[in-house]
């Protein structure tokens, strides 16, 4: 679909509050979301980093667009103008690790994410939060493990030095 379109589906969304699994996530179309972001350079680091991966064959949701805010004129004239980033990113149907039941399946997510994340440290990413149950999807009808949520996620220290605070934060 054209970035236009999708735009004004995602204005439409966050006028009549389509929130997703919570708030700041919204529901544009059946095969997008609309992630919400405090301000430019998270979202712009979201989308890129998650594109970059994207294009290098990890397994993450495609990042379609990044939405700046709508100028203010559209603000002034329109009653549902974009105020906030937003990142526009394919919709996966999946289920936390945790909630898969049947033992054979969870062993199959449990590889791919050791495999995605593998696939991450090769390209020189630090995906900080992705051993958490709630930032990975499991389609259980294509068997395929997703990597969600990279705002965390960091070139290697020697592209970009650490972020101590960050990286205490995380207790591994
Ligand atoms: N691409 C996606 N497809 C389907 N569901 C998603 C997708 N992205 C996020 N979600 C759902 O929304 C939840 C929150 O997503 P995400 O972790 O990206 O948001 P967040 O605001 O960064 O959360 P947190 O505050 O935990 O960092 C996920 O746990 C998942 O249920
Ligand atoms: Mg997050």
């Amino acid at each position: 679909m054209k970035r236009k379109e999708l735009t004004q589906q995602l204005r439409e969304a966050v006028k009549n509050r389509n929130y997703y699994s919570q708030r700041d996530i919204y529901f544009v179309n059946e095969s997008t979301l609309g992630k919400k972001f405090k301000d430019k350079d998270n979202a712009r680091h979201e989308f890129e980093i998650g594109k970059f991966a994207f294009d290098n064959g990890v397994q993450v949701p495609e990042p379609y667009e990044l939405i700046s805010p709508d100028l203010i004129l559209r603000r002034l004239f329109d009653n549902y103008a974009l105020k906030s980033w937003f990142i526009l990113i394919e919709r996966i149907k999946g289920v936390q690790i945790n909630q898969i039941n049947d033992e054979e399946i969870r062993k199959e997510a449990l590889r791919q994410l050791e495999t995605e994340i593998a696939k991450l440290f090769d390209l020189r990413i630090y995906p900080y939060g992705c051993v958490y149950p709630d930032k990975s999807l499991f389609d259980t009808t294509k068997k395929k493990l997703y990597l969600i949520d990279f705002e965390d996620w960091r070139k290697s220290p020697k592209d970009q030095p650490f972020d101590r605070n960050k990286s205490l934060k995380y207790d591994y």
